[in-house]
C-alpha cells in the first residue's frame, strides 16, 4: 500500500524522551499520586484547589522546563507532510508536543493542558499560567468554575465519532507509547482488526496490554524506532 490512510495513537510513552513523566512506568505519577484524588469528577467537587493545583504543577513542568518535541514528534509531523494519504494523529497526551512538532491532523481526546474550560458555559481558552478558584470565565463572567479542559476518569474523551469515522476508513494503524491501560483508545486496534485487512503495529518500550492483538510490533525508544519506521513507510509503503 503506497497511498493508503493512516492513524497513529500516541500516548506518554512518546514524550517521555522529551523529558515528560509517563503514568504506569516505574516511578510513573499514579506511582505517586491517586487517581481518585486529582483525575475524577467526584475530586474536583470534592476539593477543588487540590485538582487546580495538581495541574497547575504539570502546566508549569510543561512552560517551565525546557520540555521540546522529541525525534519521534517530528517524524509523524514529517509522515503528515511527505505521505500522499490521509495521515491522523489521536494522542492521549495532554502535553502540545505533537502541535510544536508540526503535526496538524491531530485530535486530543484526553483534552489539552494547555486549555481551561468554563464548567458553567463550556467555553475553552489557552491557560498558560496557574489557574485558581479565584478565576473567572471571561465568556460568561462566572468566577470560582474554571476547570483544566482534560478528560478525566469517568468523563466521555472529546472527538469519538471522528475517531471511530477515521478508524474505520484507515489502512494502516499504529500505536505508539501507550501501556493499553485505558479504554476507549486501548480498544482502538481491535476496532481496526475487526473491520476488515488493514495493518496494525506497535511501537512501544515493551509489550502493552494489547501486544498480542498486532500484526507487527517493534519495542525500543520512540525516538529510534519512530523515525525509522516513518522511514521505512515512506521508501517501500506497507
Ligand atoms: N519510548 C516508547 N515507549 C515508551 C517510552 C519510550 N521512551 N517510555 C515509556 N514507554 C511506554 C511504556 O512502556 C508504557 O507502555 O509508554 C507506555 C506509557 O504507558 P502509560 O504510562 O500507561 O501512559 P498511557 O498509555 O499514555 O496512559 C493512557 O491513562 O492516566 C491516563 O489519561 C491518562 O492519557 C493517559 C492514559
Amino acid at each position: 500500500m503506497t497511498t493508503g490512510s493512516i492513524v497513529i495513537l500516541t500516548g506518554a510513552g512518546i514524550s517521555k524522551e522529551s523529558g515528560l513523566e509517563t503514568f504506569r512506568d516505574e516511578g510513573g505519577l499514579w506511582s505517586r499520586v491517586r487517581i481518585e484524588d486529582v483525575a475524577t469528577p467526584e475530586a474536583y467537587a470534592r476539593d477543588p484547589e487540590r485538582v487546580l493545583e495538581f495541574y497547575n504543577m504539570r502546566r508549569a513542568s510543561m512552560t517551565g522546563g525546557n520540555i521540546r518535541p522529541n525525534a519521534a514528534h517530528e517524524a509523524l509531523a514529517r509522515l503528515e507532510r511527505e505521505w500522499p494519504g490521509d495521515v491522523l494523529v489521536v494522542t492521549q497526551n495532554i502535553d502540545d508536543l505533537h502541535e510544536k512538532a508540526g503535526s496538524e491532523n491531530l485530535l486530543h481526546m484526553h483534552g489539552e493542558m494547555m486549555k481551561v474550560r468554563c464548567d458553567h458555559c463550556q467555553e475553552a481558552v489557552v491557560w498558560e499560567g496557574t489557574l485558581g478558584l479565584e478565576d473567572s470565565c471571561a465568556a460568561c463572567g462566572t468566577t470560582g468554575r474554571m476547570r483544566p479542559h482534560v478528560v478525566w476518569f469517568g468523563e466521555m474523551p472529546f472527538y469519538m465519532e471522528e475517531i471511530y469515522a477515521a478508524l474505520d476508513r484507515c489502512d494502516l494503524f499504529i500505536s505508539i507509547g501507550t501501556s493499553g491501560n485505558v479504554y476507549p483508545a486501548a480498544g482502538f486496534v481491535q476496532h481496526v482488526r475487526m473491520s476488515g485487512h488493514r495493518h496494525t503495529v506497535e511501537l512501544n518500550m515493551e509489550p502493552s496490554e494489547g501486544a498480542t492483538l498486532f500484526a507487527e510490533a517493534e519495542y525500543g525508544p520512540a525516538t529510534e524506532l519512530v523515525p525509522a519506521f516513518v522511514d521505512r513507510v515512506l521508501q517501500q509503503g506497507f
